[in-house]
């Protein structure tokens, strides 16, 4: 990341961005029903840094070329201002913006890297007068010109770089339960009319992981509305959306008055949810229905710390995940096999697979590894049951609670599941769409620093 890119505030183990941008005015201590358990005192370990999102400034004067000069495998090539960039040829012919390789239309490359003349390499290289453009000769007799802010935007220098992965996803800040005092909230009707405001939400759950929405309509088919404004619901083994209340003959213990603990949603499946929905339609009046939630990749960072070994068994161990009953008729036995914590390539956190009621207890692993990995599994649970990890929120009616699925671990109070009526309308929605929707909007809204 580019230093001074983006700055952080340290303050009591919570990494805080400079600038409140994401969280609105609205989202003051005091405003919301939420209440934190007592802060514990103990000192959390230094979380990984973040950066800010790209915002582009769109008052700076477009890139000009100077000009270019031709080395053994890439093209040097002068910028009117900062330092000159280097493109491998291979690159440039893979990349040739001339109508035959490039469909405007679709944005899409069509010609095929198998059909490039071995060490490709121009004949002719020359920069604009203007400095605008590049025209590239190619040994071959092919022949492609670029733009200068095309390449600039795709130059291989860590600053350009770092902007393109801003673009692609917002860098998340991770949160502990001094995080109450400043739920993200976003107005339903807002969201509906107001892309600036969608724009906002897109990027909260980005940064955030999660958002309080208020004023919807009491009734199902809230999720159906607002989805057409950011993504299509994902459908489960459950419906496209599904009916939280507690029922006869429960298919899912979310469907009783039971205490839900910390979990993220269908474990079971290879392809888990990305984001969830809950919309309270119905409270229920007296104590309990209250969610609780809780930053799981903050949790987990923690984890590696503090206990690297342990960690080692939560990231290595592989657990059986398991749907096994009949919803609405339909029978299903829904098995995956993971492990609690998935790790990406890079080393960073990926997923938290906790949930109670959908691990299995088939283990196919030797006793000792599963003593092991139970000891470790337990002090997972230690520190995100610490009160300085988690919060409790008690929804109102009209209002829809979005969680990342992959990142924020919801839970559920338990009440008298027959002492009033709670009505609660769920859905999912996926990842890749809510980001599509996040870039088309900022580049619509504030211009792109990265075009296609
Ligand atoms: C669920 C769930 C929470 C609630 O259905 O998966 O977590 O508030 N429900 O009922
Ligand atoms: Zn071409
Ligand atoms: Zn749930």
């Amino acid at each position: 990341m580019q230093a001074g890119w983006h700055s952080l505030l340290r303050r009591g183990g919570n990494l805080l961005r400079h600038s409140a941008r994401l969280v609105p005015p609205s989202a003051r201590a005091g405003t919301t029903t939420a209440r934190a358990r007592p802060r514990a005192l103990s000192t959390v370990p230094a979380l990984r840094s973040v950066s800010t999102a790209a915002t582009p400034d769109l008052t700076r004067p477009q890139p000009g070329l100077v000009k270019a000069s031709q080395g053994h495998d890439t093209l040097k090539v002068w910028w009117r201002e900062g330092e000159p960039d280097e493109f491998p040829y291979i690159w440039l012919r893979d990349n040739c913006q001339c109508p035959a390789c490039f469909l405007d239309t679709a944005s899409s490359r069509v010609s095929r890297v198998t059909d490039i003349p071995p060490n490709a390499r121009p004949k002719e290289v020359c920069v604009s007068e203007d400095g605008a453009s590049l025209r590239v000769v190619w040994e071959d007799g092919h022949e492609g010109t670029y733009s200068a802010s095309w390449l600039h935007e795709r130059a291989f220098n860590p600053t350009q770089q770092s902007i393109h992965e801003n673009f692609y996803k917002l860098q998340p800040e991770l949160w502990d339960s001094d995080m109450f005092q400043r739920i993200p909230r976003a107005s339903f009707d807002e969201l509906m009319e107001d892309d600036a405001a969608l724009l906002k939400l897109l990027e909260s759950m980005e940064v955030l992981g999660f958002t309080v929405v208020s004023g919807a309509r009491q009734e199902e088919g809230e999720l159906h509305r607002l989805s057409k404004r950011v993504s299509y619901l994902v459908p489960s083994h459950y419906g496209t959306t599904f009916t939280v209340k507690s029922k006869a003959d429960p298919s899912n213990p979310a469907y009783t008055g039971k205490y839900l603990d910390l979990h993220s949603d269908l474990v079971f499946l290879h392809y888990k949810p990305c984001v969830q929905l809950l919309h309270c339609i119905t409270q229920f009046s007296g104590e309990g229905g209250d969610s609780i939630l809780a930053d799981s990749h903050r949790v987990a960072v923690q984890m590696r710390e503090l206990h690297p070994q342990k960690f080692r068994f939560l990231t290595d161990v592989l657990v059986n995940f398991r749907d096994f009953a009949t919803d609405e008729g339909f029978q299903f036995d829904i098995i995956a096999r993971k492990p609690m914590i998935s790790m990406k390539p890079d080393g960073e956190i990926d997923t938290v697979n906790i949930t109670t009621t959908g691990r299995d207890s088939h283990f196919c692993v030797p006793p000792k590894d599963a003593v092991g990995w139970y000891d470790a599994y337990l002090t997972l649970c230690d520190l995100l049951y610490r009160p300085d990890n988690h919060f409790f929120y008690k929804l109102e009616a009209g209002e829809i609670l979005i969680v990342d699925n992959l990142r924020i671990l919801h839970g559920r109070t338990g009440y008298q599941a027959f002492d009033g009526e709670r009505h609660v309308q769920g859905g999912y929605w996926d990842w890749d769409m809510m980001r599509s929707r996040r870039r088309v909007l900022q580049r619509q809204l504030r211009g792109s620093p990265s075009g296609v």
